[in-house]
């Protein structure tokens, strides 16, 4: 996820912008650059790599007192100085810092080089300043203004003119961005701990918002162009919770995230029309797509659940056989592997050893091709990969997977139905509805959010002094049961067991005991009556039930002790939903526990050894 400063005032703008940069390193970055003014001139030094590789590269301090500063988490072009923000136009007059996704840049792209613009970059972000020079007529604000008018998708941006020296324009557009108000100083960031060290006065613009900063002030106004105000918002965070962006750990943080992870790795990847999935990353030719007769899905611990659920929609979609295999069983088992095997691997960080191991166990044994589903661009399984996918969740810092879990879920069900369009399967017809339903995720997912207060209540009152718990369901249910019982178990302690509800009474029913908490997940409607026949018989034996259903499940209410309900989506979707419910009782009854949630015992967030 990308990182944005930018700095007005009588400080050094070079060393404002460093040290704001730093503070954002937690959000994840390839590359990092600065632009400052001085006297006529917007200097910029951009470099691949670390913070400290930029220090280096800037030989000669950058003189000024204005300036825009830029981490970069490369999405569109690969990690390169090149690619490193700010960006400028053909002729150097306007310097360009963003976060997020311009959707409709290629088609920009054409249209600017088809005028004789000549792009530097194979970012997103560079349409942005040769569309400013395009239209420029004197005025940067009102420029800008026509500008974000032509732009789809999400942005955040900083900009500043070379002909206009004093003033910085600041807009947002679904990605962050906040105003630190000084005294003759103002700063624009993308979290407030980049500028909390200078002031604690700030402006959260809202979406749709953009603002005119000088270093005596700052206008606020609409994306068209009408002066709006605002109040000030005062931190009284410390560092360590503004990291967390006021959360008490960064679990929470990262689960309330999902909404917005969920939009950002669908952005781009639907036609505008919702009829077709365009996963454009993908070289798959249609010829080897053709003649794949069987996929193998391999990953490990979250990621490998993630899998389960691709199998259920990809051999929904395309009828091809999935097997879903455990990364350190599946590098020493030999596995059949022949030119007509698919591999997709999954991997949060890109970095697990035994998934790793794994993929170039199949890549040496000639399987068609390796497609990676990963969070971390430029990681080992990224490169290695024929293909990536990435799961644009932003840096995970929590031990405890739970966005990038949910955005895997978004990767896969995409692969599915791209791989159904390419193979023209019958399933490729459901595209436009599952489609749909896919862009309804991110606001139901803010709404099953909603339901933190009762979760908390029962992990609090209820799970937290119990020292073993059940998850049961069937079909999609019981692969996210599994998902649900690692997060309680990982970060609570609570001994905790998945099992296919119909599995029960072939022995773990003998374990149901008065009082013992069963989550049991309800969300498959070919399979309802069958897995409230099984809530009914560890009621029989006095079990605490916590039924995940659909809302309007009038029935379920007969037969669990309590209930949550998700809004209706495919139940093929369903997953997405049902996990956060599990996250949060994960997360609460670790806080009830004491423990610290965010780095649980004996657990590492990247496992690079076998
Ligand atoms: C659980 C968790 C782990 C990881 C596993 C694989 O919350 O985070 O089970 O999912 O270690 O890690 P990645 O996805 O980075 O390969």
């Amino acid at each position: 996820m990308c990182g944005i400063v930018g700095y007005i005032g009588h400080r050094s703008a070079q060393e404002v912008l460093l040290r704001g940069l730093s503070k954002l390193e937690y959000r994840g970055y390839d590359s990092a650059g600065i632009s400052v003014y001085n006297e006529g001139d917007l200097q910029v030094q951009k470099v691949l790599g670390r913070l400290v590789a930029l220090e280096q590269h800037i030989q000669t301090p950058l003189i000024g007192g204005q300036g825009i500063g830029h981490t970069r988490w490369a999405t569109h072009g690969r990690p390169s100085d090149d690619n490193a923000h700010p960006h400028s136009d053909c002729s150097g007059r306007f310097v360009v810092v963003h976060n997020g996704i311009i959707e409709n840049y290629q088609a920009l792209r054409e249209e600017l080089t088809s005028m004789g613009h000549r792009f530097q970059s194979q970012t997103d972000t560079e349409v942005v300043a040769h569309l400013v020079e395009e239209l420029y007529a004197g005025d940067l604000f009102t420029t800008v203004i026509q500008v974000i008018a032509r732009l789809e998708g999400a942005f955040a941006l900083g900009i500043m003119a070379k002909e206009e020296p004093g003033k910085l324009i600041a807009v947002r557009k679904a990605s962050p961005l906040v105003i630190g108000l000084g005294d003759g100083e103002n700063f624009i960031a993308s979290d407030i701990p980049a500028i909390l060290e200078y002031t604690r006065e700030t402006y959260i613009l809202d979406d749709g918002e953009m603002a005119v900063i000088t270093k005596d002030g700052v206008d606020l106004f609409t994306f068209a162009g009408v002066p709006i105000s605002k109040d000030v918002f005062h931190v009284t965070w410390d560092a360590v919770s503004a990291e967390k962006g006021g959360f008490d750990h960064f679990m929470l943080k990262e689960i309330t995230e999902q909404p917005t992870a969920i939009r950002d790795t669908l952005t781009s990847r639907i036609s505008p029309d919702g009829s077709r999935i365009t996963l454009n990353e993908i070289n798959l030719t249609d010829e080897v797509a053709n003649t794949i007769d069987r996929i193998h899905i391999v990953a490990c611990g979250t990621s490998y659940h993630a899998g389960l659920v691709g199998k259920a929609a990809i051999e929904n979609l395309t009828r091809i056989p999935v097997n879903v295999e455990i990364a350190s069983e599946y590098r020493y088992c030999e596995p059949i592997v022949t030119d007509k095997t698919l591999v997709i691997v999954i991997s949060q960080s890109g970095e697990t050893a035994d998934t790793l191991a794994a993929m170039r166990e199949a890549k040496s044994r000639g399987c068609a091709r390796v497609i990676a589903i990963t969070n971390v661009v430029g990681s080992s399984i990224a490169r290695e990969a024929d293909d990536v996918i990435l799961t644009l969740a932003g840096p995970e810092i929590s031990v405890a997977s739970t966005k990038a879990y949910t955005t895997q879920l978004i990767c896969l069900y995409l692969l599915a139905g791209h791989l159904a369009q390419v193979r023209h399967s019958e399933g490729a017809n459901l595209i436009p509805d599952i489609a749909q339903a896919l862009r309804a995720l991110p606001e139901q997912a803010e709404q099953v959010l909603q339901t933190s207060a009762m979760i908390e209540k029962f992990a609090r009152t209820y799970a937290a002094a119990k020292e073993d718990c059940f998850f049961i369901g069937r079909g999609l249910d019981y692969a996210v049961a599994l998902e649900g019982a690692l997060k309680l178990k990982e970060i609570s302690y609570i001994h905790a067991e998945a099992y296919a509800a119909g599995e029960l009474k072939h022995g773990a029913l003998a374990l149901i005991v008065e009082g013992i908490p069963v989550i049991a997940l309800v969300t498959q409607d070919k399979l309802y009556e069958k897995t409230v026949s099984n809530i009914v018989e560890v009621k029989a034996r006095d079990a605490y039930v916590l039924a995940l259903a659909w809302e309007g499940d009038a029935e379920i209410h007969k037969h669990a002790d309590e209930v949550i309900t998700i809004p209706r989506t495919l139940p093929f979707l369903a997953p997405v939903l049902a996990v956060i419910p599990q996250q949060l009782l994960a997360y609460y009854a670790s806080v009830a526990r004491g423990n610290d949630v965010d780095k649980p015992r004996n657990l590492a967030k990247s496992v690079t050894v076998e």
